[in-house]
């Protein structure tokens, strides 16, 4: 088994595999990943910092802290989750054979509930009484409002206004759990806005409170922390590969908003050159028109939210407005790892439009009886073109990030396809099912 290292040295994280030679072992002591990363914070927040990256330091050294957490990704979350062959289709692709990890079977639907449990228990473990986060698409705060109840914290969650109204099925999740949903209305309304404020809240009462951050961005020690929460998913889905097929696959393929579930699957794959890694960012409505979240194709390198990376800003310096359908992917920052693996060569970026994204959702519900997420659905979109262009014979294995629940209103409001109810159950069906979908997109 694979594992990352962290600065922080978790032993948890070594002693079970090897330690990662040229892609792990990172970030740095001061939170590096090559140039990106660190943390560029006012000293009263690196001050509260810095106890949390202590504390995560020492918990993964615990024993009991481990075991606390493993119980619950099987007893409570449901891990492992199932790798599946999409044999049907895989078939009317007419490519490589396409598989999904099934981050989308988890309780709450998708994988942020692998970093808000461990996030939630850390915050017990440090005596804090309440947790905030910042949430796009509602997933991570559904995740983590789950976390809260189950160990007694208040939460609070932002979420900027525009998503609010987009995502309200998960808002209502949120408040029956318990949590306090605070719209953001700064801004462009939308992610970017609902971390700035949940920064600004969180250094109002850092002794009391934790912020649990949504993906791996951020000051350190968020990049590494969340990613080796995160990188249960690459580790489950590597040997369940193998086992499987009895070979890795050719391509893993991941979405990229901030970048959890893409580190999290990547993590188990990274040493592995034989495996090339793709990530999938959010083109919007064309990388030509503005309106798209594509950091890592079109961003430069800056400062955003206390962290170096890839970044979607003007010439002046100023942090361009984003946009995507997925509203979990629409953020002008990415996690500085994904930044130095692109700059290494050792991930390739590429991009997949709204129009992709909404004909992969429905086409993987109709081929297979799955409804992904609309942040998935890139990475699906990506796959397919992916396996018909690698061809037969390579295997392509996507993580499914999470399940589309959240997102059937708004699909149904906004791009209904009456029209394409037919079942598309043979190669002939499907081609006909996808010109009427290239038709639509015209
Ligand atoms: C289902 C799903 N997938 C992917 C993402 C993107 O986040 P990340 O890039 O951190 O995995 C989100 C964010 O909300 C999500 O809900």
């Amino acid at each position: 088994m694979h594992f990352m290292a962290t600065s922080t040295g978790s032993p948890l994280f070594m002693k079970k595999g090897k330690v990662m030679e040229r892609f792990g072992n990172l970030p740095d002591s001061e939170g590096f990943f090559g140039q990106y990363g660190g943390s560029f914070v006012e000293p009263q927040l690196r001050r509260a910092l810095d106890e949390v990256a202590e504390a995560y330091s020492e918990a993964v050294k615990d024993p009991l802290f481990i075991k606390e957490l493993e119980e619950l990704h099987t007893h409570f979350s449901g891990r492992p989750t199932p790798v599946y062959f999409a044999k049907r289709l895989s078939e009317v692709v007419g490519g490589s054979e396409i598989y999904f990890k099934r981050e989308d079977l988890n309780h709450t639907g998708s994988h942020k509930i692998n970093h808000s449990l461990g996030e939630v228990l850390l915050a017990k473990r440090m005596g804090k009484k309440k947790v905030i986060a910042e949430t796009g698409a509602g997933q991570h705060g559904v995740a983590l409002a789950t976390a809260a109840a189950l160990t007694g914290l208040d939460c609070d969650i932002y979420m900027g206004s525009i998503d609010v109204m987009k995502e309200a099925p998960n808002v209502s999740r949120m408040k029956i759990l318990g949590a306090h949903v605070i719209s953001v209305s700064d801004g462009t309304q939308t992610l970017n806005d609902a971390v700035d404020a949940a920064f600004a809240a969180y250094l109002k009462d850092p002794v009391n409170t934790m912020y649990c951050i949504g993906t791996v961005v951020g000051p350190m020690p968020f990049p590494a922390m969340v990613r080796d929460f995160q990188s249960v998913i690459g580790r489950e889905a590597r040997q369940q590969f193998l086992d499987m097929t009895g070979t890795l696959p050719d391509a893993v393929v991941a979405c990229v908003g901030g970048g959890s579930n893409a580190m999290g699957i990547f993590s188990g794959f990274l040493e592995d050159d034989d495996v090339k890694l793709y990530g999938v960012e959010p083109a919007g409505k064309g990388l030509k028109t503005g309106k798209h979240a594509a950091t890592l194709t079109l961003g430069k390198v800056g400062i955003l939210h206390g962290f170096k990376s890839y970044v979607l800003m003007d010439d002046d310096g100023e942090v361009l407005p984003v946009y995507s359908i997925a509203s979990g992917l629409d953020y002008p920052g990415v996690g500085p790892q994904h930044s130095f693996l692109k700059d290494m060569g050792r991930v390739v970026y590429g991009t997949c439009t709204d129009r992709q994204a909404v004909e992969a959702f429905y086409v993987l519900s109709r081929m297979e009886g799955i409804i992904p997420a609309l942040e998935s659905s890139h990475a699906v979109s990506y796959a397919v073109e992916l396996a018909k262009s690698e061809g037969k014979g390579k295997k392509v294995l996507v993580n499914l990030s999470g399940r589309g629940d959240k997102d059937i209103d708004f699909v149904m409001q906004h791009y209904p396809l009456a029209d394409y109810e037919k079942s598309v159950n043979t190669q002939d069906g499907y081609k006909s099912f996808m010109n009427k979908l290239e038709a639509f997109r015209r």
